[in-house]
């Protein structure tokens, strides 16, 4: 069974002037939940390369050349199919999944920047912020106990917010915090600067770091430097009282190490995206656990028509022989 075709046209690339005749393909591979989503993503790149031919994965063996992949959760066997891939694209910001897939062609990977997500992650982290500084997961404990206390201890020193990894969505975020007055220190790889943001890099600046961040908020990729690197030992790092919150990827932070650190008590409560395993199992204790909150990974969503526009204009640009925007470091891990 072939690839479902959106539309076929002749598709002259700039970098081969001389063949008219060279049609463009570009495969869009979604789990089959997100059929939708692949269908709005395929009208969007359709009408931006209208004379490429899009078509839509049907799970079937793909008999077209495939120039360009479109994915996110591609299918087991489809990446070993693309002989002649010249860049697969991932509909999102991590690309974890797909680095870790034997059949990776050899062809470069490029992500997604922002997208539309930078202004939803800035959202879901000065909401956890809030929820913390006014005191609301207080709250809401004393609502179960039909207690009422008024007092919510009111002081004018904000938490200090810190945010693991300050890149393309860190940084968004660490701004966002900042034009909300929360005092903000970031930590990244190389040293970044940041207006208004204390600026951490390297393991050997982490435990600096860590020390003062009463609200810990994770925007890391994972990669193997940074698979469980919020564990015991970094929680024990943090201010006694402490929040966690992770956006990033779920096995990033060990949740053996997370429950046991809100069960001492010394961490005071934990906002979490993202899991070592989704959906979170229904016996997890996570559900129930009075200091956390879960959500289904929904920090940030891929907008469809930002993302077709940085996509197309990727094609267009590895079409002339320029470089992509958004490459990733197959080294690094993202
Ligand atoms: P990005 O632009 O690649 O930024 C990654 C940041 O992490 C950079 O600052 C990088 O340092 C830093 N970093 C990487 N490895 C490090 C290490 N070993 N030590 C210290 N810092 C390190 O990524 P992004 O677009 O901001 O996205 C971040 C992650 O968010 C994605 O990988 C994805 O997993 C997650 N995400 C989640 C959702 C959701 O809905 N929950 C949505 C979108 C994305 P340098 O600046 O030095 O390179
Ligand atoms: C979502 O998790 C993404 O990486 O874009």
């Amino acid at each position: 069974m072939a690839a479902r075709p959106c539309k076929t046209v002749g598709y002259t690339t700039n970098s081969n002037p001389n063949d008219a005749a060279t049609a463009l393909n570009i495969l869009i591979s979604m789990p089959p939940q997100q059929a939708d989503k692949a269908a709005q993503w395929a009208t969007a790149m359709q009408s931006r390369l209208p004379s490429a031919t899009v078509s839509i994965d049907n799970g079937g063996e793909i008999t077209q050349t495939v120039d360009y992949l479109l994915t996110w959760q591609p299918r087991a066997d489809l990446l070993s199919q693309l002989t002649h891939a010249r860049a697969l694209f991932t509909a999102s910001a991590g690309v974890d999944a797909l680095l870790h897939d034997p059949n990776l062609p050899a062809c470069p990977v490029i992500r997604l920047r922002d997208a539309g997500m930078g202004e939803q992650m800035a959202d879901y982290a000065l909401y956890a912020c809030l929820h913390y500084a006014r005191g609301f997961d207080r709250m809401r404990a004393e609502q179960t106990r039909s207690q009422w206390t008024p007092s919510a201890g009111a002081t004018s020193r904000k938490p200090t917010a810190g945010v693991l990894g300050l890149g393309t969505l860190g940084c968004v975020v660490a701004k966002a915090l900042v034009a909300h007055r929360f005092p903000v220190r970031g930590w990244s790889r190389r040293q970044r600067e940041l207006d208004g943001v204390l600026s951490f890099a390297g393991s050997e600046q982490l435990p600096d770091f860590l020390a003062a961040c009463d609200i810990l908020i994770c925007l890391l990729p994972l990669t193997p430097d940074t698979h469980h690197l919020m564990n015991a030992n970094a929680f024990a790092q943090l201010p006694s009282g402490a929040c966690v919150v992770n956006l990033a990827r779920g096995d990033i932070l060990v949740e053996a190490d997370l429950l046991a650190a809100l069960d001492s008590g010394h961490l005071r409560g934990a906002m979490l995206d993202v899991f070592a395993e989704e959906p979170l199992p229904s016996s997890h204790p996570f559900w129930h656990h009075p200091s956390v909150t879960v959500t289904p990974h929904i920090a940030a969503e891929t907008l469809v028509e930002p993302g077709a526009d940085q996509i197309a204009r990727n094609i267009e640009r590895l079409e002339q022989g320029k470089p992509a925007i958004g490459c990733v470091d197959r080294t690094a891990g993202y």
